[in-house]
């Protein structure tokens, strides 16, 4: 994209899986009118952009990854008059609203797939990706081939799920004859297929989109990805056009494809991405043997992802922003034992980094996976990280007024858990000091999405982790002590600052040493 829509500049996401945010007509699953009662509270925490999950007509075998018809609200969550009032209510309270975009494949449902699995040749027949009965593909990279079962015989190809036939985008290197090659008409078709979506959506009002899987358009696809690069160029070029100030946010995990490609942003996240896994500890929740860097042991180290971001703030200089996320619906939620200090330590973190971060719903009040549930609509491992939302201490903590075995996915049993409630009430909480932060953050120039970014210390196995983030106006130093330990960093020059958020025992400044106390987060400002 050429153009980078102003807005993310400031922007703040919040990330809703609607299925279990709040459930306002008592069917145990949340809807839209659920979302836009807590407007004022997700505004009030000082978010002012939403990613909403798929909430489109789908038969939820992946939780609306697959959908069935992209211009139908789900009637679980709603109508097209409840998502019309979502976006109003929304651009009143200036805020910006991202649907999810599922762009690489549909349900098998989708009356476009119907139609290509017929036997009869029409318009949709090479909508997706079609082989004989016998021939093999060897080289999908994601997914695999499924047999068609009635109508057309052969087998098509698919993303995720064998219910989620992949759309045909083509191949970069044609090695078979029923393979079509990247920007043949057919490839083209699907491609303009996917604009006509996101005009609709846009023109609704919609901010942009989320998209699934952005890299995995064309198959068999070299490094570098280039036929797939092409296609997004060509939406984008449409998006410059038609709808300047829409942007969207690619799950690629690789700044430097995904912003040739023209995404504002990408995902900074497990896949791909060298740092992500030294950082944080999104790994089995009951497994806390690993040595994140954010961890109270201290064992971890934050030089490789320091080295990373480094690299792909350079390599993606001006064109887009990477995004963090505090979690998401496809990884776990952050071990069940976690202090709420080290909660607060990455929040800081987080939120004093480049680009347009994202937070997942109820991280803000540190809501814990729940363990050992059956999985829901295609959730496998991931069903305990998307439990419903934790408001208060009202039956079923306030999401729905649902009998509880009605419940989209059961609730998070423990009596000490979370909520909203009582985390507005402790000016010491993690949603307090998540309020803080991004106020923070919304008021210092240098904590921009496109601001400055320097490390100044971030070694081997060593603590803390202190960077600079600076623009014309402001610089500010932040160090980061997740460790239950005293540490201190040498920054080698002469520092003049003052401290303008500090949090646990902070961090004092002696020459060009900064010492920071157990367990602690602290900005400074320089003194110019
Ligand atoms: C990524 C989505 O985030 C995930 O939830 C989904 O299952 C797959 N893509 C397939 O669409």
């Amino acid at each position: 994209m050429k153009h980078l829509a102003k807005w993310l500049d400031d922007a703040l996401f919040y990330e809703i899986y609607p299925q279990s945010y709040l459930d306002t007509n008592s069917d145990g699953i949340g809807d839209l009118n659920g979302v836009i009662e807590k407007l004022d509270y997700i505004n009030g925490l000082g978010f002012n952009a939403i990613w909403l999950n798929p909430c489109f007509d789908s038969p939820f075998c992946d939780a609306g990854y697959d959908v069935r018809d992209y211009k139908k609200i789900a009637p679980r969550y709603g109508t097209m008059e409840d998502m019309q009032r979502l976006i109003d209510e929304m651009h009143s309270r200036g805020m910006h609203l991202f649907l999810d975009l599922v762009a690489g494949h549909t349900s098998e449902e989708h009356e476009w797939f119907k139609a290509s699995k017929s036997s009869a040749d029409n318009e949709f027949s090479d909508r997706y990706i079609w082989a004989g009965e016998d021939d093999v593909f060897k080289n999908a990279g994601i997914g695999g081939m499924a047999k068609n079962t009635e109508g057309r015989k052969g087998k098509y190809h698919y993303n995720f799920f064998t219910v989620q036939p992949s759309l045909n985008f083509g191949f970069a290197e044609v090695t078979a004859p029923w393979q079509t090659p990247a920007g043949s008409p057919a490839a083209k078709r699907t491609t303009e297929a996917i604009k006509d979506i996101i005009r609709f959506w846009c023109l609704k009002g919609v901010d942009g989109f989320r998209v699934d899987m952005a890299y995995s358009l064309v198959k068999a696809e070299k490094e570098g990805r280039a036929g797939t690069i092409a296609v997004w160029q060509d939406i984008f070029a449409m998006m410059d056009e038609e709808f300047p100030e829409c942007a969207m946010v690619s799950e690629w995990g690789n700044a430097r494809e995904s912003s040739l490609a023209g995404f504002p942003m990408d995902f900074y996240m497990q896949m791909n991405s060298l740092g992500f896994g030294d950082m944080f500890d999104y790994g089995d929740p009951e497994d806390v043997d690993g040595t994140p860097f954010f961890s109270e042991k201290g064992e971890g180290n934050a030089a490789v992802f320091a080295k990373d971001i480094t690299r792909l703030l350079s390599e993606n200089a001006g064109r887009g922003y990477l995004s963090f996320i505090t979690g998401n619906h496809d990884i776990h939620r952050r071990p069940r034992c976690l202090p709420d200090a080290q909660f607060k330590i990455t929040y800081g973190f987080i939120y004093t980094m480049p680009g347009v971060p994202f937070m997942y719903y109820g991280d803000e009040i540190g809501m814990r996976e729940v363990l050992d549930l059956d999985p829901v609509e295609g959730s496998m491992y991931r069903t305990g990280a998307r439990t419903p939302m934790q408001w208060s201490s009202a039956e079923n903590a306030g999401f729905s007024q649902a009998d509880e075995d009605e419940l989209y996915i059961p609730l998070d049993s423990d009596k000490n858990r979370p909520t909203v409630e009582q985390q507005l009430a402790d000016s010491d909480s993690i949603l307090n000091f998540v309020k803080s932060i991004l106020a923070f953050r919304k008021a210092n120039p240098a904590l921009k999405a496109s601001a400055g970014t320097e490390f100044l210390f971030a070694q081997e196995d060593t603590y803390p982790l202190v960077y600079r983030r600076f623009c014309a106006e402001q610089s500010l130093i932040v160090a980061v002590n997740p460790a239950d330990r005293a540490v201190s960093a040498d920054i080698s020059r002469e520092l003049r600052l003052k401290p303008v958020f500090v949090f646990g025992g902070g961090a004092q400044v002696n020459a060009s040493k900064i010492e920071m106390q157990p367990q602690s987060f602290a900005i400074f400002e320089e003194i110019r």
